[in-house]
């Protein structure tokens, strides 16, 4: 249909601005594109044993009940969180996905003449989500490969950013694309030192894949924080990432803020019960989370084997570095079946993201790479 409106143009400035984010590639276009099968997905960081059973069986349960709009509430589910993480009910809020509550964080904080604070080289959608309000986004340049947190967080830097304009600073640990995270002492002294009137995000996606003793739980500090909101998602170790459900943790302030803006039924009926009863299975979890140590080793050799470095990663995923650049590496893997994750997005050309598999695929990926890269 042919029109002289620039629809574009009519947009709020800030969504004009936006680079939209680019998903990992479905198995079911590179079959089409490629006319290849036995497809492997490595570029979404979703769990390669699938779900757990208990959250699968519990959906089979409900699912005879979807023409009811779901619990506006998710009592139960909240009821579960607030035992896991013992907090008050009242200090969650629940979301489609974690995106979600990122979302509206800065719907909720963020104006035009506001700012938020971010690192350089963390998650895509903080960006999208503070620039579809108007806000300005301050992208605080990430440490260098040659320091002892490669492509981290510069701390220092993102506090000094901080104005009287700032109402939010987002922190990704472990951070996303590139696996890194903080130690207890790090954060926690910068939460410390960031005024009582920002409120500091810690996005956990990817908490669950260190080992209890090494987990830097935020979690556990929002009565000593109150401008602490710490999100956690059911997509990553918990296998749910197709249902869409995550959750924000918080003083109960901030959580009515977000209560107050949030869809009436924004985390659906099957999700809500799936999730539920995820949390209460630690076999699948514990098995999930052995499967990634394993690949995560081989991915770790292969790279070794081939000279490739990379950042040492506390998430389902590895950012690895060619050192020329990646795009020709990625479409040798794609002909080969394997989908990995460019990051040309994040100005990160000679980089992929490869989310670890089972070990069978990480062989697979292994051979591949060799004959690509050896
Ligand atoms: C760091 C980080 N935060 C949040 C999310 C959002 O996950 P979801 O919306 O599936 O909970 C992701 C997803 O990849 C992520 O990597």
């Amino acid at each position: 249909m042919k029109t002289m409106i620039d629809y574009k143009n009519l947009a709020a400035k800030g969504v004009q601005k936006l680079n939209p984010y680019i998903p990992g590639k479905p198995i079911s276009e590179l079959e089409r594109e490629m006319g290849i099968s036995n497809i492997i997905k490595l570029a979404s960081n979703e769990n390669p044993l699938g779900s757990s059973p208990l959250a699968i069986q519990a959906m089979k349960e409900v699912i005879g009940e979807v023409e009811l709009y779901p619990d506006g509430n998710g009592f139960a589910l909240k009821k579960a969180l607030a035992a896991k993480h013992n907090v008050e009910m009242d200090c969650i809020t629940l979301g489609n996905g974690s995106n979600d509550v990122l979302v509206l964080l800065t719907e909720a904080f963020l104006a035009p003449e506001l700012n938020a604070v971010y690192s350089q080289y963390s998650f895509a959608v903080y960006p999208i989500a503070i620039q579809a309000v108007g806000a300005v986004h301050k992208q605080i340049p990430a440490m260098s490969w040659e320091t002892d947190s490669p492509l981290g967080h510069d701390l220092d830097a993102m506090q000094a950013a901080v104005d009287d304009k700032t109402r939010l600073v987002f922190v990704a640990n472990p951070n996303n694309p590139t696996g890194n995270h903080l130690s207890e002492k790090e954060l926690k002294s910068f939460i410390a030192n960031i005024p009582e009137d920002v409120i500091v995000v810690v996005d956990e996606a990817y908490l669950e894949y260190s080992s209890v003793e090494e987990q830097v739980d935020a979690s556990s500090w929002l009565k000593e924080f109150p401008n602490l909101v710490v999100t956690r998602t059911f997509s990553k170790a918990y296998g749910l990432a197709g249902l869409r459900v995550g959750y924000a943790l918080s003083n109960p302030d901030i959580a009515n803020v977000l209560n107050r803006i949030r869809q009436p039924f924004n985390v659906n009926a099957l999700a809500l019960v799936a999730a539920e009863n995820a949390i209460g299975d630690i076999e699948f979890l514990e098995r999930s989370l052995l499967e990634n140590s394993m690949g995560l080793r081989i991915l770790e050799n292969t790279c070794h084997d081939l000279d490739l470095r990379y950042v040492p990663s506390k998430g389902n995923f590895l950012l690895v570095d060619f050192e020329k650049e990646a795009a020709p590496i990625y479409t040798e893997l794609l002909k080969r079946g394997i989908i990995t994750r460019p990051v040309a997005n994040y100005g990160l050309n000679d980089c992929l993201r490869i989310t670890i598999g089972t070990q069978e695929q990480m062989n697979r990926l292994n051979n591949a790479m060799q004959e690509v890269c050896g």
